[in-house]
Parts: C-alpha cells; structure tokens; sequence
C-alpha cells in the first residue's frame, strides 16, 4: 500500500465530531473524538476510538464511564480547544468563553451544554485495535435538541449540513384502481416491496389478472416478505406459470404512486421474461396507455 495516498484518502472520510467528557484521575475534562458512533439499538451502545495517550482514556479506565456530547455547527472553538490541547496541558474546561457544563443525570461525569446530543454512558468494553482503543458505552440517560445541527468534519475541515437530495424516486400518478391495488398490498408498509416480470412483445407488454374477483390487470409480481430471497420468490412464481426469465439482470425502479392528496412509495425488482406458452388470464397492453406500465417498461 502506498502510504501516502493513503493518508490522503483517510482525510476524505466524513465524521461528526464528539465532545468526550470524563472525570477521573485527571479531574474533570473533554476531548473532541471523530470516531465515534452509535453501534446498537437495544441496547444503545455507543463505540469511540481514542489514543492510549490521552488523558480521557485514563478517566474512562479509571471510572470506567464518559460522556458523548454531540457537538453542534456552533461549536467549532469548542472543538478545537478539546482537540488542540491535552488536559496535560491545560484545564480545557476552565478556558475562558469556551465551555457551558450541564449536570449528568446517571454519571459523574459533567456534561456538556449547547451540543445536538447529550449521551450519558456506561463502560462496557475496552478493546485495542491497530492505534486506538475502542470504548464502548451503554446508554444511561440521553437528550438532544431539536434546534441544532451537527457539525461535519471532512478533509480536516469543517462543515455545516447543506441542501438535502432530491430522493432519487420516480412520481406516478395513478388512477384510483392502481393506488387502491398497492396501497391494499403494502398493509400500511412505508415501501412495497415487489419482484416482477417485464415481458414484451410487439410494443406490447404482457400484463395478468392478479387476483379472482378483481378486474386489476397489471404486470406479473410477487410481494416478497422481508429478508426473503428476490429469486427465490420470483422462481416459486414462474413455477405457478409458463412464464420464464430471459436473464438474470434486475433492474431497479424506485417509484412513488400518487392519487390526488395519497401516496404510496413502492419499490419493484424486474426481470424481462418471457411466455413459454399460452397462459390463461394474460393480455397485452400498450405500455403508453397506462402511466405505470409506461414507466416500468421503459
Ligand atoms: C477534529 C478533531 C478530531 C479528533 N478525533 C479524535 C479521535 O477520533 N480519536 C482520538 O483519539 N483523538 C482525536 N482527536 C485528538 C484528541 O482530541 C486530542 O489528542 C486531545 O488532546 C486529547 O485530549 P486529552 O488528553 O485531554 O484527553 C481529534 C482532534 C480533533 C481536533
């Protein structure tokens, strides 16, 4: 490995910044931490890395608890204080129009004020990898504020939240058959999942009687549950048929139907296929005639 581009690629990951509070045999300190994340739910746990020479990670040795403090795009000074100086150095904390502490709830530890998350937590395990130990924390007690926004650190500098992107979702408007058809099948889900055939045929595409007492013609899918295998699913379903597929290359449409003021985000895995032979309930339509079909087979 070539170590100097190396140690430039590591600049273009991009991290929050922590404020890592502690008290211990050193006293009452902070220290801004880049590697730190959130890597449980239940419980929550809380993992940072930080350098065996620090003085922080002598406090957490000995207390064995901490604080993540999740700075704020405000609290750049703040951040360069705990992360320029070592309590060795200098009392962080007392530096003069830098920090505001909060009180803890379940630690000892102080906390600090003005951050977007305030975390306090409980050692659960020490682990050296390579030059850093991982710390991580079990969750205690947490709050955040709504009303600030995380600062980001890319490249050794840092950074505000800027403009969201655009979902990348296509918008179909649908008649009130079609929406009622999904939106029946999603049961509410935030986004159906569907695994489908794209079956053409003189400018045509193949489209099926999906359920009996329904007049919903649309294209050949399957509703697969979660963490089901696509292929699996799509297989067990051209068994049921005398359709087949003609390659194993999904292609991916993500689409939005919309009906008047309702939406419904779904999300459609399709193979081309192709008929082996006659099938009942089958007809072609053209794809133009109906917005959904036009998108899907385009
Ligand atoms: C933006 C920034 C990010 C940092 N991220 C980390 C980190 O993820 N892990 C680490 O060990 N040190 C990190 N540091 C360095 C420590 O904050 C620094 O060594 C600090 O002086 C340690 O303080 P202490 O000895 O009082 O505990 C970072 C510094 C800055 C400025």
């Amino acid at each position: 490995m070539n170590q100097r581009i190396a140690e430039k690629a590591q600049q273009n990951f991009t991290t929050g910044i922590s404020l890592v509070s502690s008290s211990g045999q050193h006293g009452q300190n902070v220290m801004a931490v880049e590697w730190t994340m959130q890597i449980s739910y239940k419980p929550m746990l809380i993992a940072v890395f930080i350098h065996e020479e620090s003085a922080t990670f002598e406090n957490i040795k000995k207390t064995r608890e901490f604080g993540i403090n999740v700075s704020s795009d405000k609290q750049t000074t703040a951040v360069n204080i705990a992360g320029g100086y070592s309590k060795r150095e200098i009392d962080k904390l007392k530096v003069k129009n830098s920090f505001k502490l909060l009180p803890p709830k379940k630690i000892k530890s102080p906390m600090i004020a003005d951050c977007l998350i305030n975390a306090e937590c409980r050692l659960v395990a020490m682990k050296k990898f390579g030059d850093h130990i991982m710390v991580v924390g079990k969750v205690v007690a947490i709050s955040y504020d709504e009303t600030k926004k995380p600062l980001i650190y890319h490249s050794g500098r840092y950074f505000r939240i800027g403009s969201t992107i655009a979902p990348f979702r296509k918008v179909v408007n649908v008649d009130n058959a079609t929406f009622n058809w999904f939106s029946t099948l999603a049961k509410g889900k935030f986004v159906l999942k569907c695994v489908g055939l794209i079956i053409k045929s003189n400018n045509k595409i193949l489209v099926l009687k999906q359920i009996k007492n329904t007049p919903y013609l649309t294209i050949p899918f399957a509703v697969p549950k979660k963490r089901t295998s696509y292929s699996k699913v799509l297989d067990a379903y051209l068994k049921k048929s005398d359709l087949s597929t003609k390659n194993n290359i999904p292609i991916l449409k993500r689409l939005t139907l919309k009906n008047k003021k309702k939406i419904q985000r779904i999300n459609f895995v399709l193979f081309e296929g192709k008929l082996k032979q006659g099938i009942k309930n089958h007809t072609w339509q053209f794809p133009k005639s109906n917005s959904l079909l036009r998108v899907l087979s385009t």
